[in-house]
């Protein structure tokens, strides 16, 4: 009788972190922060965006192109200056299809960009021609504003031959491949770069930009003055614009983690083992998976839906984050919305009260140990900008998990207070939208204001 109830107990406590583990986890990072900066062995990858922060009086008319996981969107944004800016016009289109996939590694880089060059073509007027910035959310070692070699996919994403490449060369020869004028993107920038710019760009105090959606990671703006008397890696650099960079985490791929034999099931059957273990814990690809696994241990050991084995809880990524919210958001006494998701979903009717409480008990306490551990990484980036937090800072934060979760935004400044203490007043956190397209229109307008250094061939 008591198996069910100590299950779910078991699980929140291998799951839902205390004070001490969250405090724990807040320090390993700002350590890795710091091996990562001086160039020794780190999970944190700690790459260069060659951007100071905006001062918010950029201004001009500008394309953005923000390619993000299966969806490009590609946006005509107007900054006016005094942190003002519109988006003009915006056309999103998907990279899989009815008959088409180009995050297959059957399509190649090239075939990718072309079939982005021509929707961009589908929303230019012919002969418009305005600076290109270019959003790419992927880890990704920049050289210059303008040059990004792609480290790994992530997300699931498996498109062939980019690895190892510039995106900015093969989009620009893609441009340039359909005669379109705005060719090459002026600058490039990881999307939490673009959200920290867009908050940057109104609000001075933003010192970090972070996603919280299908995948995650966070930047933040470092003073190169800290690190070029150390060496690391500002070593041999010359200072940008005021002496302060923005630098591009990969906090996804932070590995310093207390996880779960669940976590371990997950990360040994994806793409990359190994790699971005924290985004396999937190992020929106991947929490409806580790639900899914966490389920069918519960079916296997006869603890919920005794007659049955849904078949959605033995295929991969069958649930997805939005079937999280839509559990987590039922607060009716009989969870009647969690009996229909059962139905429908799982084509499993007439369930025990016991088993929907458990469906919605486990999606909950898989999301607070997300926000969890994504409050425990911003408070040791907090820690490692302002050790004695004696200045005023914005979080910037967009995406999906963030916005749409319920609860999760409440959960993650929650946990963030606990840690600040008598020092939370001091942090701010913005939710950014649209980061990711108007960032990289601000990222081509420092290029071309604080005539910031490209690369040219
Ligand atoms: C990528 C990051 C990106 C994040 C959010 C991760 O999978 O590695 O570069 O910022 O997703 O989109």
């Amino acid at each position: 009788m008591q198996q069910l109830p100590n299950a779910v107990r078991r699980l929140r406590m291998n799951f839902v972190l205390s004070g001490t583990q969250i405090m724990d986890a807040a320090e390993d990072f700002r350590q890795a922060m710091v091996a990562g900066l001086n160039n020794e062995k780190s999970s944190l990858k700690m790459l260069r965006s060659y951007l100071p922060k905006p001062t918010g009086d950029e201004k001009g008319v500008y394309l953005a192109v923000d390619f993000g996981g299966t969806n490009v969107r590609v946006l005509k944004v107007e900054l006016s200056g005094h942190g003002k800016c519109e988006i003009l016009r915006q056309r999103s289109f998907p990279l899989v299809g009815k008959d088409y996939d180009y995050t297959s590694d059957q399509v190649d880089g090239k075939a990718l960009f072309e079939f982005i060059a021509e929707q961009i073509k589908v929303m230019l007027p012919a002969s418009s021609s305005y600076p290109l910035g270019f959003t790419f959310s992927y880890p990704s070692q920049q050289a210059s504003i303008n040059k990004a070699i792609l480290i790994n996919w992530t997300k699931e994403i498996k498109t062939a031959g980019i690895v190892g490449c510039d995106v900015v060369e093969i989009f620009g020869a893609a441009l340039q491949c359909k005669n379109i004028e705005c060719l090459p993107p002026r600058a490039v920038i990881n999307d939490t770069v673009g959200t920290l710019l867009t908050s940057a760009y109104i609000d001075s105090d933003t010192s970090m930009g972070s996603i919280c959606g299908t995948g995650h990671n966070t930047c933040y703006v470092e003073s190169q003055e800290k690190y070029l008397s150390h060496g690391g890696k500002f070593n041999n650099c010359k200072p940008i614009g005021c002496g302060q960079e923005i630098i591009n985490l990969e906090a996804g791929n932070f590995d310093r983690l207390p996880d779960t034999v669940y976590d371990h099931e997950l990360d040994g059957d994806s793409d990359l083992p190994g790699h971005q273990r924290l985004e396999k814990m937190v992020s929106g690809q991947y929490i409806g998976e580790i639900m899914r696994l966490v389920v069918k241990d519960f079916v296997n050991n006869g603890l919920i839906f005794k007659d049955c084995r849904p078949e959605i809880f033995y295929t991969p990524y069958k649930i997805k984050a939005e079937d999280i919210s839509v559990l987590i958001a039922d607060e009716s006494q009989g969870l009647e919305e969690v009996e229909a998701w059962l139905g429908s979903h799982c084509g499993v009717f007439d369930t025990l009260i016991e088993d929907r409480i458990t469906m919605r008990t486990i999606a909950s306490i898989i999301v607070t140990r997300s926000a969890q551990l994504i409050a425990a990484t911003y408070y040791g980036i907090l820690r490692h900008i302002d050790p004695q937090l004696k200045k005023n800072h914005t979080i910037a934060i967009d995406g999906s998990v963030y916005e749409r979760v319920p609860g999760y935004a409440h959960k993650l400044k929650i946990t963030l207070n606990n840690l600040l203490q008598d020092e939370a007043s001091t942090v701010k956190i913005r939710l950014t939208k649209e980061g990711s397209g108007v960032g990289a229109a601000i990222a081509a307008a420092l290029v071309q204001h604080q005539a910031l250094p490209v690369y040219t061939k």
